[in-house]
């Protein structure tokens, strides 16, 4: 028997919603996309045009729907407010990253997720990525042994060709956006970290400020020293300035050896034992915005079969918490000009 197909809302309809949620959820086949909802009318009609459904101004006309889940993928600053009311509304929701403001919106939106019994995911993609994939399995099998040290690197000239709001538009805009490149970019590699190494981060200890965009009052550029639970420590760094192209790489410098993803243009995965000898792996190239963000990040299937089997997703609202609170920190560190803890 065919699966009962899962309902949805997509709130926003911008670049995300355009490059990602859109295609991936009409390309499932247990997926009826039934509204699309922009604060511009028009942007809403054009998917909509394309892929069925409503077009609608207001998202609370969108949760007065038969639906199932939302995707929400307004600008930083509404997740909370716009995830809380959709979860309220008894309805599955896949809210992007970053997940909230501050830790207290996101306890929120969990508790409202844990109330309404209805879950909670946050569209973490980094860890789906194939490479990613690849190296959780070899460090958990202890191929490079312990992680000493690490670098992280997400950087890219930044936001204004991939928004659908351009250099005028709500990333640079502290009121929206809350941060700028460690909203963006950042915290997809402190989920990464977090995921990667198997423990929390600590404490940090950072810089983070707006070097040189002509535009906005957010960060363009940050480089954070975090410390993991076992005592460990390495850096990572997001930038807006990264011109041309993009730095999306993680090295990770183990007891027996180097891991490096994303930093050779053939393997995405190479390891270099402290022998001599070197494994390349080919799987997959990195999601970049750049490349169009086409191909398919994980994040639909893994909330739809969260929904279909009705097993909690994997990138919880906890975890996207967890991801945030080391955002929070590299700020709190940047304003005392001290070590920050990690709330977690
Ligand atoms: N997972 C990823 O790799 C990834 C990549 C890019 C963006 N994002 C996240 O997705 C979210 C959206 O980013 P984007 O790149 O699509 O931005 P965008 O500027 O292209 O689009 C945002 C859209 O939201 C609409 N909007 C704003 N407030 C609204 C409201 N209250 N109700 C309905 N619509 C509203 C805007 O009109 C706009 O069309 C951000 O949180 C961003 O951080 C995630």
């Amino acid at each position: 028997m065919a699966n009962k197909k899962v309902r949805v809302a997509l709130i926003g309809s911008g670049s995300i919603a355009t490059h990602r949620h859109a295609p991936e959820y009409a390309a499932h086949p247990d997926v009826e996309i039934v509204a699309f909802v922009d604060r511009y009318p028009e942007r809403a009609e054009k998917l909509a045009a394309k892929y069925g459904g409503k077009a609608l101004s207001k998202y609370e006309d969108a949760l007065a729907l038969d639906i199932d889940a939302v995707s929400v993928c307004v600008p930083n600053a509404f997740h909370a407010p716009i995830t809380i009311a959709a979860l309220n509304a008894g309805k599955h929701t896949l809210c992007e990253k970053p997940m909230a403001t501050s830790d207290e919106e996101a306890r929120a939106m969990i508790a409202a997720s844990e109330k309404a019994g209805k879950f909670l995911m946050i569209g973490h993609n980094q860890r789906l990525m194939p490479l990613h994939v690849k190296a959780k399995q070899l460090l958990e099998d202890g191929v490079i042994g312990k992680v000493i040290t690490f670098r992280t690197s997400f950087s890219h000239p930044g936001p204004e060709t991939w928004s659908i709001e351009g250099s005028t538009g709500w990333f640079f805009d502290r009121k929206q956006a809350f941060v700028g490149s460690m909203g963006d970019l950042g915290v997809h590699k402190a989920d990464l970290l977090r995921f990667l190494l198997g423990e929390e981060i600590v404490e940090a200890a950072a810089m983070v400020g707006h070097l040189y965009k002509p535009m906005g009052d957010v960060d363009d550029n940050a480089v954070c020293i975090l410390r993991t639970a076992s005592g460990g420590f390495g850096t990572l760094t997001s930038s807006w300035t990264h011109n041309p192209g993009e730095d999306n790489t993680t090295t990770l410098y183990g007891s027996k050896g180097i891991l490096r993803l994303g930093s050779n243009p053939d393997y995405s995965v190479v390891v270099e034992l402290a022998t001599g000898e070197k494994q390349y792996y080919k799987v997959g190239k990195m999601q970049t915005n750049e490349s169009g963000g086409q191909s398919d990040s994980g994040v639909i299937n893994a909330f739809i079969n969260s929904i279909q089997t009705s097993t909690p997703p994997t990138i919880s609202g906890e975890e996207g918490r967890r991801a945030l609170a080391v955002i929070l920190a590299c700020l709190k560190s940047n304003d005392t000009k001290a070590f920050a803890t990690v709330e977690i």
